[in-house]
């Protein structure tokens, strides 16, 4: 196991029956080297001694945001600047709310906004309380902002109840910690992503679009930046804040779409194809707004460029992911799709259940590659996201060997 000699890290317990687990993760961090310190709640000290993790980790503990005792002079600015990552295990339902609102209301939480290192949480409660939907919206958010998410574990609780919200235990932590510490799994790969719908003007004011919302394709991105990836964005119109750092380019229209994919191309590694991008589009645009007359009006349209299958086509072809929305015979229009455009994976999603697929939080997809497939069960368009970028790098680093 990778050493974190050198690293600094910085724990954050706070009050949950867990707290009692940060002790041994305090330990197994000591003992691979990490140089600890530790920050705790008022609640966390009703769980756990301060004095526990001041003999495991050798430094004070720190609590109190205006702290008046010399010996613990390291102020919330130094300890934020201090750390190369801070780990907030266990992390309570409350403190990740307060973490998705910005609250700077203890030291613990006034040094997460201050640092610029990387933050993972570690959640640890009841299974009804982390699935609230305020608690799965607050983790969501912090996701999406790039904090880690570790665990939770499925299993029986402290409360005598079964379900996901016990703490991962410090030997996977641990494991967490050593990943985090590695240059990330898609470090130095460049990786172009596509997102949201495409509007296919019809007047100066009517448009054809669909309802796609871009939320997979802009939590995907966010997943690649995790990884490390160098990100280029290719987005349709939507009402989300793109995640940093990533090389934007903004477009309406598939034609606009595929100009901007066809000229920025060359040297991405990894293409990812997420936008629901319109397969028809008027033949000529009406240049004055139509006006109503007749009692039945058609339109002609005309087939747009298909993107993906240009890509994938390309004699120095980037590793190639499509998506697939459909409303039924998902495998096999997902494989038609895999085959015919040659591409590397496709992730295809039936856009007819209401649980999952446009416009919504979550997501389910099933993903097929050459020889292979797995499903993704119904979770946060963020978590899956993670879940997909992992399969991806896993084979596009197997396709380079
Ligand atoms: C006995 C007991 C156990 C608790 N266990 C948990 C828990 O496991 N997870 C959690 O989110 N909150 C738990 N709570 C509630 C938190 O302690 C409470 O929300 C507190 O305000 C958290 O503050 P903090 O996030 O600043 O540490 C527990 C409370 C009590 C009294």
């Amino acid at each position: 196991m990778l050493s974190l000699n050198n690293k600094n890290i910085l724990l954050g317990v706070t009050g949950g029956i867990a707290a009692y687990k940060a002790a041994e993760f305090c330990r197994l961090l000591k003992k691979q080297g990490a140089d600890v310190r530790v920050v705790m709640t008022d609640a966390a000290k009703e769980f756990i001694q301060p004095l526990t993790f001041q003999a495991l980790t050798g430094n004070p503990v720190y609590n109190e945001l205006f702290e008046a005792d010399a010996q613990n002079a390291m102020d919330h600015i130094e300890l934020a600047r201090w750390a190369d990552l801070l780990v907030i295990a266990p992390a309570t339902a409350d403190t990740l709310a307060k973490l998705a609102d910005g609250y700077a209301d203890n030291l613990l939480l006034t040094i997460s906004l201050a640092t610029k290192s990387k933050i993972a949480v570690a959640p640890a409660m009841n299974q009804q309380m982390f699935q609230n939907p305020a608690t799965l919206k607050n983790i969501q958010t912090l996701q999406q902002r790039g904090v880690q998410i570790w665990g939770p574990d499925v299993g029986d609780q402290a409360c005598g109840e079964t379900g996901p919200g016990r703490m991962l235990e410090a030997e996977d932590l641990l494991q967490h910690v050593v990943q985090v510490m590695k240059p990330g799994s898609l470090s130095g790969c460049k990786v172009m992503i596509t997102a949201g719908p495409t509007r296919e003007a019809i007047d100066p004011v009517r448009y054809i679009s669909n309802r796609s919302s871009g939320k997979m394709g802009y939590a995907v991105v966010q997943a690649a930046i995790n990884a490390g990836a160098d990100v280029t964005l290719v987005s349709g119109p939507v009402c989300l804040q793109s995640p940093q750092p990533v090389t934007l380019l903004a477009c309406q229209s598939a034609d606009e779409m595929y100009q901007q994919v066809m000229e920025n191309i060359n040297e991405q590694d990894i293409f990812i194809a997420t936008a629901a991008v319109a397969d028809y589009r008027m033949e000529s645009i009406a240049a004055e707004k139509i006006k109503k007359s007749d009692d039945e009006m058609n339109l002609k349209l005309v087939k747009t460029e298909d993107i993906l299958a240009s890509v994938a086509a390309l004699v120095n072809k980037p590793f190639c992911v499509g998506f697939a929305a459909e409303t039924s015979h998902l495998e096999q229009y997902a494989q038609g799709k895999l085959k015919n455009k040659k591409l590397d994976l496709i992730a295809a999603n039936r856009v007819d259940d209401p649980e999952s697929g446009f416009e919504v939080e979550n997501n389910a997809l099933n993903v097929y590659w050459n020889n292979g497939s797995k499903q993704l069960s119904l979770k946060p368009k963020s978590l899956i996201a993670v879940e997909l970028i992992d399969i991806i790098t896993e084979l596009f680093k197997s396709s380079r060997n």
